[in-house]
């Protein structure tokens, strides 16, 4: 069994293969072509919960794999991280698990893939300008896959807690200066909002991070953040200006509150959402069909994601003989 640490995922996954590595996945599950059962969670009281998330991607050779992904909140107090994750990857020729890997950077390399492979197929091609909402764990991956699919010159980087913007400028400012683009405070989130482009909220926010009339005509958004019914960061009034996709329908629909809350209200009609950008890549569905329109993705992230990226780290790995081996 070859062992991946995060350092190795990084190397292994850049952010421009996870974006293709993403796109397959989302193909693959417009063609019928995955198994995901809804994941599996035990809850140890008084310390956090464990939860499973499998799927059986089919297609090539066929690809079994699980996360397990904790939060354990009180981790963080003992200097650890507080969602700890793992992934195993297992062999479809001989059910042999073949590959263990750090879950957490999966998570946010195909994450910020997610948002990146969004952006490539609905963005307008003449975006220069991003906006970015939260600076948490997930932040950076989500500034380099904006930066991958379109030529910015400048995000904007917004938080609640400002004092948090200033050390993500500084230590993501190199990243963002190798695709020509600046980094800037935003001191309001319609300082973020007004005049940009490309959107992506990532933040921990239970009510939306942003007033959806300020959203340019033409924008893009990426709705990352939020995967409770009752929390939500995009409000209603930029889902009714919108051409609106997901990742997931299924999901999404037992998930995301920027959905579930307004449609509560009768503020927002469920079967307005378009579809699933996997059917825009399959050409069964159109995606941006104006200039002028709004395109919105809203993501709750799927285990076929996981699955299709740790194998992809996993043949890069096999390919430059990277991650230790070991015997059971
Ligand atoms: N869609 C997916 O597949 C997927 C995958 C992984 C994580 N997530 C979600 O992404 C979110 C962010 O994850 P993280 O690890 O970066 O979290 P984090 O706790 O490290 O950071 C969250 C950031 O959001 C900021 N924030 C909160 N409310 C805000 C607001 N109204 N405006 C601007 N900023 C605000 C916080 O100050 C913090 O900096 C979480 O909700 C997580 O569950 C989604």
């Amino acid at each position: 069994m070859l062992v991946i640490n995060a350092r190795q995922v990084r190397e292994l996954l850049p952010m421009k293969e996870a974006i293709e590595a993403d796109k397959k996945a989302f193909l693959l599950h417009s063609a019928g072509q995955t198994e995901v059962p809804v994941r599996l969670g035990f809850d140890i009281p008084g310390r956090g919960s464990v939860l499973f998330m499998p799927a059986y991607v089919k297609g090539d050779v066929g690809s079994v794999g699980v996360k397990i992904v904790s939060v354990f909140p009180g981790n963080l107090a003992k200097g650890m991280t507080s969602v700890p994750a793992q992934v195993l990857l297992v062999d479809c020729e001989t059910g042999v698990v073949n590959a263990l890997m750090d879950g957490s950077e999966v998570t946010r390399v195909r994450t910020g893939a997610i948002s990146g492979a969004a952006t490539d197929i609905l963005a307008r091609y003449d975006a220069s300008v991003g906006a970015l909402f939260g600076t948490g764990g997930q932040a950076p991956a989500q500034l380099e896959a904006m930066l991958c699919a379109r030529t910015l010159k400048e995000v904007r980087i917004f938080d609640l807690l400002p004092e948090r913007i200033a050390p993500f400028i500084e230590s993501n400012g190199e990243l963002a200066e190798k695709y020509g683009a600046k980094l800037v405070a935003a001191r309001s989130s319609d300082e973020a909002v007004d005049s940009a482009d490309v959107i992506t909220t990532v933040t921990t926010a239970k009510t939306p991070v942003f007033d959806g009339t300020r959203v340019k005509l033409g924008a893009h958004v990426n709705g990352v953040g939020s995967f409770l019914p009752t929390s939500r960061e995009l409000d209603e009034k930029l889902l009714s200006r919108a051409r609106v996709f997901v990742d997931n329908r299924e999901a999404v629909l037992a998930e995301a509150g920027d959905f579930l809350i307004p449609a509560a209200g009768g503020a927002y009609d469920l079967n307005a959402i378009a579809g699933e950008i996997g059917d825009v890549l399959a050409g069964k569905l159109a995606g941006r069909t104006s200039d002028d329109e709004i395109t919105v993705l809203k993501t709750v992230g799927f285990a076929v994601l996981d699955v299709v990226a740790a194998r992809t780290i996993y043949e890069n790995a096999v390919a430059t003989g990277a991650g230790s081996e070991i015997d059971l």
